[in-house]
């Protein structure tokens, strides 16, 4: 039977923990760093996902199969080639892609010409190097406002500026491209043209040849009322989405997911796992805003609860080239998240606050920041709990959420009253 260990700390990974453990026993479930809710599914470890050395030694020294790598950091730093390549450690499944496969998501350029080599349709766009900036600045007259400028790498999700003005975003270029305000992330910057319409994401599992859909999800991103403020990890999430209707999914099917499953075939590249598909819809028609190898947070605290299928089935198969078998099944219901953050965030905040959880049986409470402090139940993040529950309706399963969202209080607590409203 297989033995596990997920690599990360949020609600997402606290959410994959409870599916798990739904079909292994306890005791074949590790988490590292992990939250107070995963030590409930199974073993929390205290490894830095990035020291692959010393995952790499516990595995072997706890018969561990298989690792599935919450966020895009260990991927993106290539802890799949670093399996794959040690003699000692290649038995062990690494559910995500390889350094390069990762790219998806850790270079926007390289996203960017995947989707031009493969027919996906995405924002026009132009890439610049520092030392380009005349060239950048050039480029962005030709386009109307506003602008979009985002640094190539990985940079918290904070990478993405979107200018009204010409002379901000004559600005931003060199605050990217000279002053390396996202370091490293802002050495080269890819500027597109903005696209108007409502963002929905779709998730898909793949082997890297065949593809499981998962059901899609909208987040809320920002963290004020009517999507106002500053950004934030995700403030709550809800799926389905009312406006995708048949043609809008099969389109995404068709434009979409197809060629990008024929191009992770055809790229020299080894890639599986999940595949995230930031979408706009832009009357009507799906564009790719950008790919993530990893899935979302929130996202996961209603899309996984609505797959019936098992997880554990699902990674074993995408290992013995069985996946094509699989079928899946989904939950109808409607299942909707809202997090539950600490007051100061995306800011300055606090941890350590005490929570108390009352019984709420009408949800699911998966823990992110939290933490036990000799037993007592802490705050330990920005994003501390996401409380998901099913409804017939959207409305019913928002409902369920915020009445069990009385029973949990902390020190600063704030939560968004909103999601999903703009949806009804
Ligand atoms: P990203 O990190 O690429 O997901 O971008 C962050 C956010 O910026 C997205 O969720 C969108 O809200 C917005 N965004 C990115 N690209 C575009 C675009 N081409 N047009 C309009 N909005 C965009
Ligand atoms: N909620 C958006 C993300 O996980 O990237």
């Amino acid at each position: 039977m297989m033995r596990i260990l997920i690599l990360g700390s949020g609600g997402r990974e606290c959410t994959f923990a409870w599916k798990l453990v739904q079909e292994l026993p306890k005791e074949n479930i590790f988490i590292t760093p992990g939250n107070a809710g995963t030590s409930a599914h199974g073993t929390n470890l205290n490894l830095s996902i990035l020291d692959f050395e010393a995952i790499g030694s516990f595995c072997l020294e706890n018969k561990i199969d298989t690792l599935l790598p919450g966020g895009e950091d260990s991927l993106v730093a290539g802890i799949c080639n670093y399996f794959e390549s040690n003699e000692n450690l290649k038995h062990i499944y690494v559910f995500g892609p390889d350094k390069t496969g990762a790219l998806l998501e850790g270079s926007k350029e390289f996203a960017k010409k995947f989707m031009a080599k493969y027919g996906i349709p995405t924002a026009k766009y132009e890439s610049f190097n520092k030392g380009q900036e005349k060239e950048a600045k050039a480029f962005l007259k030709t386009m109307n406002p506003p602008y979009v400028i985002k640094a190539d790498g990985l940079a918290a999700g904070k990478g993405v500026v979107i200018p009204e003005t010409l002379e901000e975003a004559e600005n931003w270029v060199d605050e990217m491209l000279v002053n390396e305000q996202f370091g490293q992330a802002s050495s080269k910057i890819v500027i597109e043209e903005f696209l108007k319409g409502i963002e929905v994401s779709f998730f898909a599992i793949t082997d890297g040849k065949d593809y499981l859909l998962m059901p899609e999800a909208k987040d809320y991103k920002r963290i004020g009322e009517k999507d106002t403020g500053p950004n934030t990890g995700g403030m709550g999430a809800v799926s389905p989405v009312s406006f995708v209707d048949e043609t809008f999914k099969n389109k995404v099917i068709e434009q979409v997911v197809k060629p990008t499953m024929t191009g992770l075939q055809k790229e020299p590249f080894g890639y599986r796992g999940f595949v995230f598909f930031g979408l706009i819809n832009v009357d009507g028609n799906p564009f790719v805003i950008e790919y993530n190898c990893r899935m979302g947070d929130p996202e996961t605290e209603v899309v996984l609860p609505r797959l019936k299928n098992s997880l554990s089935e699902i990674i074993n198969k995408s290992k013995n080239g069985t996946f094509s078998q699989i079928v899946s099944q989904l939950d109808e219901r409607y299942c909707t998240t809202v997090m539950l953050v600490a007051g100061g965030y995306p800011g300055d905040y606090s941890k350590g606050k005490t929570i108390e959880i009352g019984t709420v049986n009408d949800s699911i409470v998966f823990h992110a920041g939290t933490k036990l402090n000799e037993g007592k139940l802490q705050s330990n993040g920005g994003r501390v709990i996401a409380v998901s529950s099913f409804g017939d309706s959207m409305q019913e399963a928002l409902d369920k959420s915020y009445s069990s969202i009385k029973k949990i209080s902390f020190e600063g607590m704030y939560y968004r009253t909103d999601i999903g409203k703009d949806l009804f």
